[in-house]
């Protein structure tokens, strides 16, 4: 089993490079499947979308676009209940069929806040992509329409994620050694 060290931490291999490819692909054939016609907007949800969402765009096969929004939990002891509107929507929403691409959804509250802002944007539909899923973590109130991995509530590395910005290059997903 790979171990890497990211700053102070150590983690373990935890789903394969090979594995990770193979849902994409999977989610891209539904999602290909499901918007045939409906011109999707692709909205990545930055930092830790990129990978997956350059993985997952690159298997997409229906006339679409892809644009990112930036989000960030506010540095600090509660970090996930106040979030930060880095980046805004560059590109008109209204009447598009939307497919928000997160990286992991953790409490939900980050996909609460994306939802809610383009709740009064007049979009025709929102669905959601995610890689990674902790359901034993998860108080949303919304469908996650794509899901690549149920993971349990360890904290994980690569593919994009990261600990204190590090560790986003691995090419597969590590779990926090105990
Ligand atoms: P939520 O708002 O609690 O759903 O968490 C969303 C954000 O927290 C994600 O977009 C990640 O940036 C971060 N996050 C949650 N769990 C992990 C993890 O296990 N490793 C790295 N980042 C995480
Ligand atoms: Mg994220």
């Amino acid at each position: 089993m790979k171990t890497i060290s990211v700053l102070d931490k150590s983690f373990e291999e935890y789903i394969s490079h090979r594995d990770i490819i193979n849902r994409i692909k999977e989610i891209a054939e539904n999602i290909n499947t499901h918007f045939e016609g409906k011109d999707p907007l692709f909205l990545g949800v930055l930092n830790g979308s990129f990978i997956f969402a350059a993985e997952l765009y690159q298997r997409i096969e229906v006339p679409s676009n892809m644009s990112f929004v930036k989000v960030s939990s506010y540095s600090g002891t509660k970090s996930t209940e106040h979030i930060k509107q880095l980046i805004g929507f560059d590109i008109p929403v209204k009447d598009r069929n939307i497919i928000i691409v997160e990286d992991i959804i953790d409490s939900g509250l980050t996909m609460t806040h994306v939802l809610e802002q383009l709740s009064d944007m007049g979009v025709k539909s929102v669905a959601i992509a995610t890689l990674l899923f902790k359901p034993n973590s998860f108080r949303g109130s919304y469908k996650v329409d794509y899901k690549g991995f149920d993971i349990p509530n360890d904290f994980i590395v690569g593919f994009g994620l990261d600990y204190d910005g590090y560790g986003r290059n691995y090419d597969c997903i590590y779990k926090i050694k105990q």
